[in-house]
């Protein structure tokens, strides 16, 4: 099965945001393209907007003036459903309302040719549920592309329950000869990126709920930690927070208000009084004039510790030991059974975020995960009312004297970094276990939907097989609501072969 002929004409209906940019790549690959609107007018407005846009790519000498030409040629506006007729394919990008996108879907099913397929840009939406209204749901397929459609390479292509074999495969291998990176995956809620990418938002707001830590300090922890391109906070408020906030809203609710999906007070409230995001000049930061965009707390200066004992191996944290040495500080390194710390001149000690709390034990400080200690310009600690402040000061001093800058925050079971990645690499497991996506295609397409810095697999390959699960066992314990309830693909992968034969 091939992608679609270049001279096939391509429709796309409904000519908003999305619409227009899938238009665009259409055109720009070389298909004839038709656009229709509901609303009279808005196709040609549409029309004139990417005939802009080409403009602007010969500007920027992404396109030559000629191809501008041919391409605008090859772009017609349509007044009448009737006139998609011949088209190969249709893509739908209209209102995100189920009864809207059948009926749509019914009086295309009856304008076009028996092979033309039928792709949906739905989001949130069942694949299967729209092809519910069809003659023949078999040829309607999920194309979901990313906005701004013509930058993002990613393209979701979903197979609903009756999605034929041919349709998928045609509509993969199409979105591939237009540029794009296809992923495929079936049709579960949230498809592949907007299932898995749930708690980068959820445990940032879950920090915030806790009293942990304010947002600009939760930001930059995930960016200069974590490795992620930006936070959770302006991240949210880039996307649009009542878009967020319905897209979690439509995920839980499409898994039956799976705990795991819950959606968050504190977004709720802030939807609630209208401060949606930079559109709305105010989300979780003010983007008024004048505003100051608030500084992530920053501990004072300490002195380093002169020596620190190593004891055991620290895991993804192992780095550590060569930059200690390198910061001049002397190093001890000691076998250990009992878990792995560094421990401090004063007897306190230093751990890697699990799944517990620094007020658990006498005197531990916990440091955040980092997805590269060399490169990262920040480590979140976190400590108790009871912890000497003699081990916080030297765990401060410690990492400063590695060229870190450090932020203390409140005493919560795996702090920031380490428990948004345990979650997401435990629904990365849970979605491949079930069907949803490869692992490849799952690593794939975090990295070019949502940017992450690594892929989730790749990412629990580097952390340890056993990694995310305890941590997130530990944090169960400490939250039994099952928000933090590791799934069975997780324990599988964590603990595959460790029981003795006939133990039960
Ligand atoms: N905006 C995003 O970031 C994004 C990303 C991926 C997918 N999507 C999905 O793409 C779809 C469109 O989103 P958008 O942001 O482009 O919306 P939009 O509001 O910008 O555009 C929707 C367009 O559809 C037209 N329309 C509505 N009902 C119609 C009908 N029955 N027939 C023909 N035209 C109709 C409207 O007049 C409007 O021009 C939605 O399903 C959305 O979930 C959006």
């Amino acid at each position: 099965m091939t992608a679609l002929d270049l001279s096939s004409p391509v429709a796309v209906v409904g000519t908003g945001t999305m619409g227009q940019g899938i238009a665009q790549v259409a055109l720009v690959a070389g298909h004839p393209v038709r656009l229709y609107d509901a609303v009279p007018g808005r196709a040609g407005q549409a029309a004139a907007a990417i005939g802009a846009r080409l403009d602007r790519l010969v500007e920027k000498d992404r396109l030559t003036a000629a191809d501008r030409d041919a391409a605008r040629a090859r772009l017609r506006p349509a007044d009448d459903l009737a006139e998609l007729a011949d088209c190969a394919l249709v893509v739908e990008a209209v209102l995100e309302r189920l009864d809207v996108k059948q009926d749509l879907f019914k009086a295309v099913e009856g304008v076009v040719a028996d092979d033309c397929l039928l792709a949906t840009n739905t989001s949130s939406l069942s694949v299967t549920a729209i092809g519910g209204a069809l003659r023949n749901p078999g040829r309607l397929v999920g194309l979901h592309f990313f906005n701004p459609a013509p930058l993002l390479p990613l393209v979701e292509v979903v197979s609903g329950f009756a999605t034929d074999v041919t349709s998928a495969t045609r509509a993969y291998e199409t979105a591939r000869a237009w540029g794009k990176t296809p992923v495929a995956c079936a049709d579960t809620p949230g498809f592949i990126v907007n299932r898995i990418a749930r708690p980068f938002y959820a445990e940032a707001f879950a920090v915030l709920e806790s009293q942990a830590a304010d947002p600009a300090t939760i930001d930059a922890v995930l960016r200069e930690s974590g490795g992620f391109r930006m936070g959770a906070f302006e991240l949210t408020d880039l996307i649009g927070q009542d878009v967020n906030e319905s897209v979690t809203h439509s995920v839980w609710q499409s898994f039956f208000q799976d705990v795991r999906f819950t959606p968050s007070l504190a977004q709720r409230r802030l939807v609630e009084s209208g401060r949606l995001g930079r559109k709305s000049g105010h989300g979780w930061y003010d983007y008024g004039d004048g505003a100051e965009r608030p500084e992530p707390h920053t501990a004072e200066k300490e002195r380093p510790p002169a020596y620190v004992v190593v004891e055991g191996d620290l895991g993804p944290a192992a780095e550590l030991t060569a930059l200690i040495r390198e910061a001049g500080i002397t190093v001890r390194e000691e076998e250990e059974d009992h878990g792995t710390r560094l421990v401090l001149p004063g007897g306190g000690q230093l751990v890697l975020a699990d799944g517990q709390t620094s007020g658990e034990f006498r005197d531990v400080v916990y440091f955040d995960l980092a997805l590269d200690y060399r490169r990262a310009t920040r480590v979140a600690l976190s400590a108790s009312q009871d912890t000497a402040p003699r081990t916080l000061a030297e765990a401060i001093g410690l990492f400063q004297a590695l060229g870190k800058d450090v932020s203390v925050i409140g005493d919560v079971p795996g702090m920031i970094v380490a428990r948004t990645v345990a979650r997401v690499v435990d629904l990365a497991h849970d979605a491949v276990a079930k069907g949803a996506a490869t692992e490849e295609d799952v690593d794939t397409a975090m990295r070019l939907g949502v940017n992450y810095p690594l892929g989730p697999f790749e990412w629990s390959r580097r952390l340890g097989r056993s990694w995310a699960y305890d941590l997130l066992d530990d944090l169960h314990l400490r939250d039994p609501s099952g928000r933090y309830a590791p799934s069975l693909a997780l324990y599988r992968h964590a603990y595959a072969g460790e029981k003795r034969e006939g133990a039960s």
